[in-house]
């Protein structure tokens, strides 16, 4: 399973490319907003150096939504690098741009999904990632990785080549099921990495295996 990391923060960005396991960003203008990135030059800008600093997939979202701004938009913030991955919110707009784009050779990721037939949509508009919102989706009492295996089961039975992005990862525990489930890409915070890293057996057996080595040691 890929890991990309959700967030806009370059030096969250480079820790997690330093740890080596990082397969690419995903951004919204939610956290482009968190950094206090405005204004259309500064967008751009920030967009290449994240590619700069990942040179993998860098997923930058629209701020249209009608047909033809999305389709400007998104071939502007396609110039940018050949790693940026164009992101729509769900719509009928934007399925007709994911269509658009995919015969242009231009890669898409459809954001803001929270049901089968959202996906099932994006997949046959010819969408290079679909990412359904599993924690959202807990967050009003639904199960968001009952979704996750749903898309990742209509996909398996016609072969659609798009990837399920499982999007709004918040612990652990949605990682693990999303790898249990197939999905092919999980984005999350760098936190919730991180939280993958501890387990208290590991501490105390490092512990113990430190304190019995420096026994020895002094003798
Ligand atoms: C997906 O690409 C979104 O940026 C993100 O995962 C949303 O997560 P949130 O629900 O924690 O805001």
């Amino acid at each position: 399973m890929k890991f990309f990391i959700d967030t806009a923060n370059l030096a969250d960005i480079r820790e997690a490319q330093e740890m080596g396991i990082l397969d690419g960003v995903t951004t919204n203008p939610s956290l482009m907003a968190k950094e206090g990135i405005t204004g259309k030059d500064n967008v751009m800008r920030h967009y290449k150096e994240i590619c700069d600093i990942v040179q993998s997939d860098v997923s930058a979202e629209v701020i249209s939504v009608t047909y033809d701004e999305m389709i400007k938009e998104g071939e502007e913030l396609a110039e940018i690098d050949e790693n940026i991955v164009v992101k729509v919110p769900m719509s009928g707009d934007s399925i007709k741009a994911i269509k658009y784009f995919s015969e242009k050779g231009i890669r898409t990721n459809c954001t803001l999904v929270f049901s089968a037939g959202q996906a099932l949509l994006a997949a046959k508009a010819g969408a290079t990632y679909v990412s359904p919102f599993v924690g959202r989706l807990d967050d009003i009492s639904t199960d968001g990785m009952a979704l996750i295996e749903q898309i990742v089961n209509i996909y398996t039975n016609y072969g659609y080549t798009t990837e399920v992005l499982a999007a709004s990862v918040r612990h652990p525990m949605h990682v693990i099921q999303c790898a249990e489930i197939g999905a092919d890409v999980m984005t999350a915070p760098l936190s919730v990495m991180k939280m993958l890293i501890n387990h208290p057996l590991t501490d105390s057996g490092l512990a113990k295996f430190l304190s019995d080595h420096a026994k020895v040691e002094k003798k």
